[in-house]
């Protein structure tokens, strides 16, 4: 009997859909596209002729900016749509937006939007591929593949590698799509945070462990993820003082003599240097983090070219 092949997706807006071989294939595909960014011509025709837009409703640096050169990278034409300088301010809703812009001929939406489910509302309206940037709490795909790539390239494998996400979990798109793409390449993922920025229901999640104590996430751990603590979404309550959250759950040297001794250190940015990290350690020799920056760009390339080209 034969097995049907689920239909390739051509939205990523979180793992859902997304097999081991096809993930796999991804993170293939960006070694290739790294070698075209160490070209003294970084430029590839991939996507020539085709429109992409970046259409952001929330800040951002690098999402926006690694997603801007990854398609001017494969000769894609890019528009850059600016929320605080659009219609929007005049009532415009999304769906109007988007309908406007696909009226413009734009083949893919790379979309970053406050509230979680925007990225999905996206793709309804306009009936083409989209990628989601990073919508409120709840899915930051690419984020998660940058991270799975940089600890592939450090391991050669994410299979039975142990990676302590510690942090503000509650309020983590990062942690949540980790949480769902690094058990599927077959690593083990601890959450860690304290109990009031530790959700229930990502607990029992298949690779997915919860723990309030951070010497526990990190012991044996083979990378260590340090997340920032997002005061911008919360309204008191949550911690008694940053001080004290410092303290406890800081990845900091003396954190990380729990972990292997070859133990490597991530961020997704940007970073509260000396709240939810040590600049000891964030410019150290464990850490990948401006590692995890370059390696957007070219797994952003990937998924681009997956998506909208189809043979990754
Ligand atoms: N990690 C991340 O999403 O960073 P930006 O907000 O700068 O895009």
């Amino acid at each position: 009997m034969t097995v049907p092949t689920p239909p390739r997706p051509r939205t990523l807006l979180d793992f859902q859909g997304w097999t081991q071989e096809r993930l796999t294939a991804l993170l293939d595909n960006a070694d290739t596209m790294n070698q075209v960014l160490d070209r003294p011509v970084k430029k590839v025709p991939a996507l020539q002729g085709l429109t992409v837009c970046t259409a952001f409703f929330e800040n951002s640096t690098r999402t926006r900016i690694s997603f801007e050169l990854a398609a001017r990278r494969m000769s894609a034409d890019v528009v850059s749509f600016a929320a605080g300088a659009s219609s929007l301010s005049k009532g415009e809703s999304l769906r109007d937006t988007v309908e406007v812009l696909t009226a413009y001929k734009v083949d893919a939406y790379i979309v970053r939007h406050p509230a979680s489910g925007a990225a999905h509302l996206v793709a309804r309206y306009s009936g083409k591929p989209v990628i989601n940037a990073g919508d409120g709490r709840r899915a930051h795909p690419t984020q998660a593949l940058l991270d799975a790539y940089t600890i592939r390239q450090e391991y050669g494998s994410l299979e039975g590698k142990k990676v302590a996400i510690i942090g503000d979990i509650r309020h983590s798109r990062v942690a949540r799509s980790n949480a769902e793409l690094l058990p599927k390449l077959g690593a083990q993922v601890v959450l860690c945070g304290p109990a009031t920025l530790l959700p229930a229901g990502l607990a029992g999640q298949p690779g997915v462990t919860v723990t309030s104590d951070p010497r526990e996430a990190v012991r044996g751990a083979h990378a260590v993820m340090a997340l920032r603590l997002q005061q911008e979404r919360m309204n008191g309550g949550y911690l008694a003082s940053l001080q004290e959250y410092a303290g406890r759950y800081q990845v900091n040297e003396a954190l990380l003599r729990e972990a292997e001794s070859g133990a490597i250190v991530l961020h997704p940015g940007p970073m509260n240097r000396d709240l939810e990290i040590s600049s000891e350690v964030a410019d150290g020799p464990r850490s990948r983090i401006l590692k995890q920056v370059e390696n957007g760009q070219a797994v952003r390339m990937s998924v681009l070219y997956h998506l909208l080209v189809g043979r990754a």
